[in-house]
């Protein structure tokens, strides 16, 4: 029995194939790597010395989806796959509910049509937007802000009615805080198309030369130091919290969200000083006025994964820094190679 992944070989997704192949998991990889390599994958079965078979398709090709459910044993499925850019994502709306939810429906349908009721869903703490109060719990009411936000938020809702009209399936709502870190092997890490929107990612970019100063979007917020404040999580921890939501799937009814986040705030003055500190390198920045659509703070209460999934998080903002540049530093161009890999479609 094998778990399909879709969007597997992105940021997250690459980190989860390691950590299921790790503890002994099949696995089944799509992607239409429409924003992600190759190459990845590559390293994931290097890094894991195990192969699996890997489909370039998009998921709303309802009949390619078929056949790989056809061709395969698959008990569980952990969906990844979905566009993500916040910014892009104001720009063109329809791109983004037309992509996110139409695939998401289609697997839903064609995972009822073969049985296989078992599913992590890959959401976001974004579907909080501007929280009045922190920690920000499971219970805290739900309001996205941007298109991006809402295509996860309806999805959210898609899938909490599909329980109710069968109690067989069994589907885990992963909301991430803000993943950042890399492998600590340096060889899998993000890999941001054109300049980064994030901080992490543009802060080793500084680091690296790649670019020349860090805007440090406010210093008036209520924070410890003016900047905001957010719930920076290690990718390999988030990682190890889908097998553990897989876990819970496989053996349980229901559908549940979980806050994957350390439960613990760092601001943008916080980040630039630890990530010195990790690198040895001097971080250009300047202030500059509010992001629009910024939150001040924002970090989660992650006792929920704790008590009923086991999960916790292991790594610190030291260790996520000296991750982040250990990938940036060995790969200054992201996955920029040529890969060949046997990639079915
Ligand atoms: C953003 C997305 C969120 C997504 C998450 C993924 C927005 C509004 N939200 O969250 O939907 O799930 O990324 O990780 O885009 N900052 C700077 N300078 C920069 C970049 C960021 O000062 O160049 C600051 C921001 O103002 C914020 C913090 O760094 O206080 C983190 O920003 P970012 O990494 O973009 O994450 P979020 O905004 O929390």
């Amino acid at each position: 029995m094998a778990v399909l992944i879709t969007g597997g070989a992105g940021y997250i997704g690459s980190h989860t194939c390691i950590e299921l192949l790790n503890v002994g998991y099949e696995i089944i990889v799509v992607d239409n790597f429409s924003n992600s390599k190759p190459e990845a994958l590559k390293r994931v079965s290097e890094l894991t010395r195990k192969y699996f078979k890997t489909y370039c398709l998009d998921l709303q090709n309802r009949e390619g989806l078929e056949k790989i459910f056809t061709d395969n044993k698959i008990e569980a499925v952990i969906h990844l796959a979905g566009l993500k850019a916040v910014g892009e994502s104001v720009h063109f709306p329809l791109k983004y509910y037309e992509n996110n939810i139409n695939s998401t429906v289609t697997l839903c349908e064609v995972m009822k049509k073969f049985e296989v009721k078992n599913l992590v869903f890959s959401s976001s703490a974004t579907v909080y937007g501007a929280t009045e109060t922190v920690p920000i719990s499971e219970n805290t009411p739900l309001g996205a802000t941007n298109p991006y936000g809402r295509t996860k938020q309806m999805i959210e809702g898609i899938l909490e009615d599909l329980y109710e009209s069968d109690h067989n399936w069994s589907i885990a709502l992963l909301r991430y805080f803000n993943p950042v870190g890399a492998h600590v092997s340096g060889r899998i890490g993000e890999d941001p198309s054109g300049v980064p929107n994030n901080l992490m990612p543009y802060i080793s970019q500084v680091a690296v030369g790649k670019l020349e100063t860090l805007k440090v979007f406010g210093d008036n917020y209520s924070t410890v130091d003016g900047t905001g404040v957010r719930d920076y999580i290690h990718v390999v921890d988030l990682a190890k919290g889908h097998v553990k939501a897989l876990e819970k799937m496989l053996i349980s009814k229901g559908v549940e969200s979980y806050n994957l986040g350390t439960g613990q705030g760092y601001s943008v003055l916080e980040v630039i000083a630890a990530f010195e500190k990790a690198s040895g390198k001097t971080i250009s920045y300047s202030i500059v006025e509010r992001r629009p659509g910024d939150v001040g703070i924002c970090y989660a209460d992650a006792s929920k994964a704790k008590k009923e999934l086991g999960w916790v998080t292991c790594k610190g903002l030291d260790e996520m820094c000296q991750d982040s540049w250990r990938w940036q530093q060995n790969n200054p161009h992201g996955y920029n190679v040529e890969t060949k890999l046997l990639i079915r479609s």
